[in-house]
């Protein structure tokens, strides 16, 4: 069941989502080389503590981080820890807040230093599918084109779509319903409505689709070793436009 928010809960799931962006915007500024993951990690205890929040990931079906640190070929889940960030490494980060009973969820990824021209192009067209995917989040389009919209913005570049992970509702819990693949065919599955918020995030991967989780439980990897970007916003559904809630 897709749960339809009202306009005052609209501008709750507003609040907790820009607190979210705050955060990932901080963070991405602070990626360089020579930082620790979990300094990432610490920095934001401390940032979502004093903004009044708790992590909407600690804890999470047992996930031990406040947020995720995805390097390179790293996809998603990537737990904070001892690992240096390198000169031209890409750094996918994704954060999760709860105040006042409603959660943000948004992520971005950024480079360290100088990247190569390989992965700017996947960062560009992660960004691009991301942003084609949200245009179609108005009242009366199909879940479907959402899908659609990404998967073409991606392939038509020559990159894939991972998958087995896939954006989602979100409100009073982190993963509502529908579950938004990053490809599909337009005019399929159900129909969007005002008040849907829809947390959409396309994974994708220079080389092979597929991806493995490595032995900690968590960190999902691409197969090929390959690189791998990730972007995500929490857009409400609008009657005319879509409504992006995680802007700072
Ligand atoms: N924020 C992720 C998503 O976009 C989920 C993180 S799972 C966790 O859906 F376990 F790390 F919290
Ligand atoms: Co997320
Ligand atoms: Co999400």
């Amino acid at each position: 069941m897709i749960i339809i928010k009202s306009a005052s809960e609209i501008e709750s799931m507003r609040r907790v989502n820009q607190m979210t962006a705050r955060l990932r915007t901080a963070l991405a500024e602070m990626v360089r080389p020579g930082l620790a993951t979990l300094e990432l990690g610490n920095f934001a205890k401390n940032m979502i503590r004093e903004m009044g929040g708790v992590s909407a990931f600690y804890g999470y079906h047992g996930y031990p981080g406040q947020i995720c640190v995805s390097i390179n070929d790293e996809v998603v889940h990537g737990i904070p820890g001892g690992r240096i960030i390198h000169e031209g490494d890409i750094v996918s980060i994704d954060t999760g807040i709860t105040f006042e009973g409603f959660i943000g969820d948004t992520a971005v990824t950024v480079g360290a230093g100088e990247i190569s021209a390989e992965d700017q192009h996947l960062l560009d067209i992660t960004k691009a599918s991301l942003d084609a995917g949200i245009a179609m989040a108005v009242e009366g389009n199909r879940l479907g084109d959402i899908s659609h919209a990404i998967q073409t913005v991606v392939e038509d570049a020559g990159l894939t779509v991972v998958r087995e992970f896939v954006g989602h509702g979100i409100g009073r819990s982190m993963h509502e319903d529908p579950q938004i693949p990053n490809f599909g065919k337009p005019g399929r599955g159900p129909v969007l409505k005002a008040g849907m918020t829809l947390a959409i995030e396309p994974m994708v991967n220079i080389g092979v689709a597929k991806v493995n989780v490595l032995d900690d439980n968590w960190t999902a990897v691409t197969a090929d070793g390959s690189n791998s970007a990730h972007f995500e916003h929490t857009v409400a559904v609008g009657k005319t436009a879509p409504d992006i809630l995680t802007l700072v």
